[in-house]
């Protein structure tokens, strides 16, 4: 494993302002710095991106998944209603960590279903910012336990 992508989904931008109660005061460029300096002690490659666009992040699924390279997807409300997201992860056999801040499972009924998990390795939620440093030692554990430096 030489390189990770950390793909944020709609909203996510707005951490640190939006919803601390559920979201913490992380901003994501504090979550990208936590993730860049992991990585780069590890000598990882990261490429950290955020977008608005369901159509971006199916981009850089697809990009990923052709690559090789696993993800780290929070897909925020994408993640419950993205079909797109769902395909591209399948059809371009992208190793996805799902991630969310919040644990979706003790919010609205709207939020319990995800199109991500079926196609994803597994599912981090709850811990805040924490979620993405867990699903990163996830990635790291999986990839030495099948061999890889
Ligand atoms: C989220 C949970 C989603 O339900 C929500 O739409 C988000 C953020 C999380 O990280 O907890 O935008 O993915």
């Amino acid at each position: 494993m030489k390189a990770v992508h950390v793909l944020n989904g709609p909203n996510l931008n707005l951490l640190g302002l939006r919803e601390p109660d559920i979201y913490g005061h992380a901003t994501l460029a504090d979550i990208e710095a936590n993730l860049s300096a992991r990585c780069k002690r590890r000598g990882l490659h990261l490429y950290f991106r955020q977008s608005n666009h369901e159509g971006d992040l199916v981009t850089w699924v697809q990009e990923a998944g052709r690559a090789g390279e696993p993800v780290i997807l929070n897909a925020g409300a994408y993640s419950h209603s993205s079909i797109a997201l769902h395909d591209a992860i399948k059809g371009a056999k992208a190793d996805v960590v799902e991630v969310h801040l919040s644990n979706v499972h003790s919010r609205e009924v709207f939020r319990h279903r995800s199109l991500i998990s079926p196609v994803a390795l597994g599912v981090i939620a709850g811990f805040g910012a924490l979620s993405y440093e867990l699903a990163l030692e996830a990635l790291l554990a999986r990839a030495g336990a099948a061999g890889e430096a």
